[in-house]
């Protein structure tokens, strides 16, 4: 008989009046930092509900609508499972070709659709500003689960969460991002969410065509975190406490020569981690292709997959807190 968790944030019955219910997540932007230690509370506490009974009915008779223009396997299926190990129900959209998208009809009109069906709807599509857009016709809380280069943020909070659990802080540290940071939506709400934090210092690796966009730095900038920008990663990876890897995002290319030129601008060995510090994560959003090695996935310090694990807890938080149930 497992143990009964006594959560501070998980109540029986609605909380119609909790601050999240019936919100909307387009963006980092407005979370705060009381926001954040109360969105890891309740994926600690997810956490722990999912290692003793794996499944309980806190959303039973709720339905989420997962809507994706563009491919996912962590996104989608993560937050399919969220919703089921909290005993709602899902209807998935992952070929949207198959949906009336392919007979043209507009974004305005599928979610409008959707939401006479469901409770919450999880969109990602190619374009900046989609899940804003589908936000502004739904009437029912949207997520959004990556809008092209623009953000994605249940990933930045994750990616948080995951830097919480592992380092067991989320203050003072060195994070390194490394790769592709143009079109790493993942980094832009990143480095955005780790300014709510003390003492954090931001490094940015990349070839000169892939850097990080200056509204990104310039928002950085303005909560005063230290940044710097580099081509090589040699020289300050010793200092890093957390090196967050991407993928270089072939998708965003235009011309595919261009592409060719950076793909395999950075790749993680073994040797590489060597000049590492040994309680150093290493963390990537995934899919990799080849920016990090498989040798190093026995290393300790190879948070990666871990990280896609506390992905479920996150989203198992926000389902339950737009839906006023935490
Ligand atoms: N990290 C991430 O967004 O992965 P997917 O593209 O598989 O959803």
């Amino acid at each position: 008989m497992p143990r009964k968790l006594k959560s501070p944030y998980l109540p029986f019955g609605d909380q119609q009046t909790a601050p999240w219910y019936g919100k909307d997540i387009l963006s980092v932007k407005p979370f705060t930092r009381a926001d954040l230690d109360y969105i890891f509370g309740v994926a600690h506490d997810m956490r722990i509900m999912v290692e003793r009974i794996g499944t309980f009915d806190l959303l039973k008779g709720k339905i989420l609508a997962n809507l994706f223009y563009e491919p996912s396997t962590r996104t989608s299926s993560s937050f399919m499972a969220a919703m089921q190990r909290l005993g709602g129900a899902v209807i998935p959209i992952s070929e949207v070709k198959y949906s009336s998208v392919a007979k043209g009809e507009s974004l305005p009109d599928t979610v409008r659709t959707l939401a006479c069906y469901v409770d919450v709807i999880v969109i990602r599509h190619p374009e900046v500003g989609s899940a804003a857009l589908a936000a502004k016709y739904a009437g029912k809380p949207v997520i959004n689960a990556g809008d092209g280069a623009g953000e994605h943020p249940t990933q930045a909070l994750l990616d948080c969460f995951t830097i919480r659990e592992e380092m067991g802080r989320l203050d003072n540290l060195h994070v390194t991002m490394l790769g592709d940071l143009k079109y790493g939506r993942t980094v832009h709400s990143l480095a955005r969410l780790l300014t709510r934090f003390n003492g954090i210092t931001l490094s940015y690796v990349s070839p000169e065509s892939l850097r990080m966009p200056h509204e990104v730095m310039d928002e950085v900038a303005e909560k005063g975190l230290p940044q710097a920008e580099h081509t090589t990663l040699d020289k300050v990876l010793p200092a890093t406490d957390v090196l967050y890897v991407t993928r270089v995002q072939r998708e965003r290319f235009e011309d595919p020569l261009l592409y060719d030129k950076v793909r395999d601008a950075y790749i993680i060995t073994p040797d590489v981690l060597a000049g590492a510090k040994k309680e150093m994560i290493v963390m990537h959003p995934l899919p990799r292709v080849t920016e990090i090695s498989m040798a190093c996935d026995e290393d300790p310090r190879a948070a990666y997959f871990r990280q896609m694990e506390y992905g479920l807890f996150v989203r198992m938080a926000l389902l339950a807190m737009v839906l006023g149930k935490a």
